[in-house]
């Protein structure tokens, strides 16, 4: 299964979230879970750097580069044989590696930030998204309290946009913004979110 983590607006969580949803991924299943790294600025792979410099063990996730050529053959791969191991792509905000980390994807999440007025790129990224392929947006460094998270919610349930269960957004958390070359070892709401996209996967295939 091949998730992809795509949002053209920078800095929504996507590498954190990609990392994290492969840790969550490790831990719960305890097979091997690959991050591909799509996006030319190289921040997964950075991360997993940072980590094998620092001696934190990544445990079941691998961190590998890939292009627009790798992501189709592993489509190919993957629709040939019956793998049920994960792959998740952390795709760049544009261009064709996006749409075709896009358009391999079995699933596609779109984080964005708790803020009404980054949800015109989310909405952008999420039309972008071929029909009839999952999809759901995430909110991340959600602060529930506040009026921006509330709006960003309604604004997506005005439009009929797919969203996480509002319990699965991903709270804003001073742990995550120092996160990038660390081990996950505390998972937040990212189990759940994962939990989610399987029984969303699951349905889909029933
Ligand atoms: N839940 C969170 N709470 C607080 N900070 C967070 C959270 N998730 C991510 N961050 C921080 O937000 C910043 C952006 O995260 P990240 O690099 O994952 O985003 P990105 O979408 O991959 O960015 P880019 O567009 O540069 O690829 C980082 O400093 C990260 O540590
Ligand atoms: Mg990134």
């Amino acid at each position: 299964m091949i998730i992809t983590i795509a949002n053209a607006k920078g800095g929504v969580a996507k590498t954190t979230s990609a990392m994290y949803l492969a840790a969550a991924y490790g831990l719960r299943y305890e097979k091997e879970v690959h991050v591909l790294d799509a996006d030319v600025q190289g921040s997964a792979s950075l991360w997993a750097d940072l980590a094998e410099q620092n001696g934190e063990d990544l445990g079941m996730v691998r961190v590998d580069a890939a292009n627009a050529s790798t992501l189709k053959r592993l489509r190919r791969t993957l629709d040939q044989e019956t793998d049920d191991g994960l792959w998740i792509v952390d795709a760049p905000p544009q261009g064709p590696v996006l749409e075709t980390a896009v358009k391999v994807a079995d699933f596609v999440v779109v984080p964005t930030s708790p803020s009404p007025l980054d949800l015109q790129q989310a909405w952008a990224t999420m039309s972008d998204i071929p029909e009839g392929k999952p999809a759901a947006v995430l909110v991340t460094r959600a602060e529930r309290r506040t009026n921006a998270y509330r709006q960003t919610i309604i604004g997506l349930d005005e439009a009929g946009t797919p969203r996480f269960e509002e319990e699965h957004m991903i709270s804003k958390r001073q742990e995550l913004v120092n996160a990038l070359g660390r081990k996950p070892s505390r998972l937040y709401e990212y189990p759940t979110v994962l939990d989610e996209i399987m029984q969303v996967m699951q349905e889909a295939n029933a």
